[in-house]
């Protein structure tokens, strides 16, 4: 036997469901909308990072920045977000940062020496830190 859903149901309670169903939605809506607008606003705010004066020369890890200093004590400074699918570089093997999901590689200049990344690390600009004596770098979490 076959029902008619139009018997079954008053236009009261067809309206009732129809408004219920549109407010989930709607509060579905709302809770993705409000979750995305956290993500944007925390990748906005960029961290600030200290590092400190004696930093030791070759490549080095601080935090989320790589940071290169050549013999002539000149800094170069990247963010450590991998730029194939955005781990975090979290080591430093054969004089390159390495990525520890799939294998890239990062000669000290920020260029790619091993895939699968394609593009360079982004460079971070650094700032004196009258403070300490050393750098302070703002990046992009
Ligand atoms: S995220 Fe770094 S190699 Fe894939």
């Amino acid at each position: 036997m076959i029902r008619d859903t139009h018997q079954t149901f008053s236009p009261e309670r067809r309206k009732a469901l129809r408004h219920g169903i549109l407010f989930l939605c709607g509060a579905s809506f709302a809770g993705a909308l409000v979750a995305m607008l956290r993500e944007v606003r925390t990748r906005q705010e960029p961290e600030t990072v200290h590092l400190p004066p004696d930093l030791a020369e070759g490549l080095s890890i601080e935090g989320p920045v790589i940071v290169f200093r050549e013999a002539s004590g000149q800094l170069l400074a990247f963010s450590s977000r991998c730029t194939h699918l955005g781990c975090r570089l979290d080591r430093i093997q054969g004089g390159e940062a390495v990525c520890p999901c799939h294998g890239s590689r990062f000669h000290p200049d920020g260029s790619v020496a091993q895939g699968p990344a394609s593009r360079p690390l982004l460079p971070v600009k650094l700032e004196p830190d009258g403070s300490s004596g050393g750098w302070i770098a703002r990046v992009q979490s």
